[in-house]
Formats: structure tokens, sequence, C-alpha cells
């Protein structure tokens, strides 16, 4: 098990566009692993590679269900509106209200190098999403009621973070 530390907002490496994954190495699965240990570690639902300060287009992601691993993933359909509560393994202690899609289509490819696809609605779409944003160099609090000042200090230890 590997951690690797997380960047904060502040940090101007959030702010830069990942480059494409051409293909899959032993430095890309162990960077895949610790992203994994240091989501989990952190209690997070996702981590995107920026986030670890690497550029690269990989995102893992945990909501309960199954790890997932996305490499180049593309937002290739939305659909519905959902309102909630979403926070950031790079904004730690920090918790605002972002409106997005209900269902989110993704394409990406796997450790392997296959295409696939990944459907998810409710918290998934929510992860799905905003990890694929931080590829490009957005995050959440872009996106929050109110601006930097709807910014609120998480509550509950529970908060889901990605
Ligand atoms: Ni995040």
């Amino acid at each position: 098990m590997a951690l690797r530390k997380i960047r904060e907002m502040g940090d101007p490496i959030l702010n830069k566009v990942c480059k494409e994954v051409k293909a899959v190495g032993e430095k890309e699965l162990q960077l895949i692993d610790d992203m994994f240990d240091t989501m989990y570690e952190a209690n997070g639902v996702g981590l995107a590679a920026p986030q670890v300060g690497i550029l690269k287009r990989i995102v893992v992601i945990d909501c309960g269900d199954d790890p997932i691993c996305l490499i180049n993933p593309r937002i290739v359909e939305t659909d519905g509106e959902q309102t909630g509560y979403e926070g950031c393994l790079s904004v730690p202690g920090k918790t605002g209200t972002v409106t997005r899609p209900n269902y989110v289509k993704v394409e990406a490819l796997d450790e392997e190098m296959n295409e696939i696809i990944v459907e998810g609605e409710e918290l998934l779409a929510r992860a799905l999403i905003h990890e694929v944003e931080h590829l490009d160099g957005h995050l959440y609090v872009e996106k929050v009621e109110g601006g930097v000042n709807g910014l609120q200090d998480v509550v509950y230890d529970d908060e889901e973070k990605e």
C-alpha cells in the first residue's frame, strides 16, 4: 500500500489540463493502485490523477458498489438533475451545494485499454462528472451555489468526498 500526497486547492497543478494516456505500463498500474489506496485512506469516493500531482487522464471511483478505474474518460450523455452537497479531497473540510445531472454515461478505457461504458445515477453520476472535470483543471467549487462564499464546513464525519 502506497499513499500519495493529495494536492489541495491553490496548488496550480489542479488547474491544468491532463494528457491522454497512450499506453498503460507498470508506472500507470502503480499509480492506479496508489490512487485507490489514497482515496480509501482519505474516505473519499473518487480521486483524479492530478489530485496526486500526475497530469494523466486517469480517475478512480468507488461509491460502495465496485471500484472503478477510468482511463481517458469522456462524458457522452447526461440526463436529469440533482442538487445536493458535494465535496472534494482537494478541498478538505468543506462542502457546498452543486446541481449536477442525475444520470451520466461515460466512455473510457480500462487498465487493459479495453473500451468500457460506465453509467451512473445519483452519487455515481455526481462522482463521474466531478472526476472528469478534474482532468480539465476544474474544481467543484466553481459550481457551488453562492460561489466560494457558498462553501460550508463539513459537519458530518461520513461526508462523501470526491
Ligand atoms: Ni475532487
